[in-house]
């Protein structure tokens, strides 16, 4: 049955987790596959053609799950490889740029912007481009924080040094006066506490994870997809790669055991690279 088909979660690893909770709770009916490539992690520092040859092959994974829609819950996959993806998978796919640009417009008074991310998504000028297309008048400060995701996924998150490095990250954007920051990361709500004490109370911090599922919300509207009635979904984990601290620390950001956990062996067409010397 269509309706029934589970809605697909991609992250480079634990990051996603704070989108598929904001789906879990929301959506409650719909059976939902995680996918955390823990292989390939980070992708933050991976070249945009590395990121967007990963995509395609795990989105493709995801499809032939029968996903009713993928959800790229990871802001550098969004950023750089979903162009054109959705018409060339033949996918309905849900990223988490646009919704976070809608709610960072709709919430700033100054129109002063901050954006943190990783650096590969910082580069890619994605959140830049569409907010100015949002909002002409906005001033964007845009600032690549690669030190973080490591912090999280080690469990250093509440630590002095974690505090330490938001501090130096987060004085150009203290300085520029921004009234909102986007955590254009979906490992940073994660630390947003931290994040919170850096910058002041009165700074506005944008996690896109209630807009993506008002997203997600639509997209399955509009194609009669919206699983409303019925028992609880089902919920599958699927990792590329099973030896780190996914398990532990999904269970700790989400109170319970993880249930149905998959090892999976997904394989990414090498793309040719030439780098000036001999292969
Ligand atoms: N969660 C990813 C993002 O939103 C970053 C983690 C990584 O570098 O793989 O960009």
């Amino acid at each position: 049955m269509t309706l029934s088909r589970p809605i697909g979660i991609f992250d480079s690893g634990v990051g996603g987790l704070t989108v598929f909770r904001a789906l879990r709770r929301g959506l409650p009916r719909e059976s939902l596959v995680y996918f955390g490539d823990t292989a390939n992690l980070p992708y933050g520092t991976k070249s945009p053609d590395t990121v967007r040859g990963l995509v395609r092959a795990h989105l493709g994974f995801l499809k032939r799950r029968g996903v009713k829609v993928a959800v790229v819950a990871c802001n550098t996959a969004s950023a750089v490889a979903l162009d054109g993806l959705e018409r060339s998978m033949r996918l309905p796919v849900v990223g988490v740029i646009d919704p976070g640009v809608r709610e960072a417009v709709a919430r700033t008074r100054s129109g002063r912007i901050g954006v943190v991310g990783t650096r590969t998504m910082i580069a890619s000028g994605a959140y830049q481009r569409r907010l100015a297309a949002a909002a002409p008048g906005v001033r964007v400060f845009a600032r690549a924080c690669p030190l973080f995701v490591p912090l999280i996924e080690e469990g250093w998150a509440r630590t002095p040094v974690t505090r330490q490095v938001a501090m130096s990250y987060l004085a150009p954007l203290k300085a520029a006066r921004v009234d909102t920051v986007i955590l254009g990361c979906t490992h940073y709500p994660l630390i947003k506490s931290v994040l919170r004490d850096v910058l002041g109370t009165r700074v506005m911090l944008v996690d896109a994870s209630g807009a993506v599922l008002r997203a997600v919300r639509a997209e399955l509207g509009e194609r009669n997809l919206l699983r409303v009635r019925g028992p609880r979904g089902r919920v599958t984990f699927c990792l590329t790669d099973t030896g780190g601290m996914f398990p532990q620390f999904a269970r700790r950001f989400l109170g319970a055991p993880l249930g149905r956990l998959v090892k999976v062996d997904v394989r990414v067409r090498a793309a040719s690279v030439t780098a000036g010397g001999r292969a």
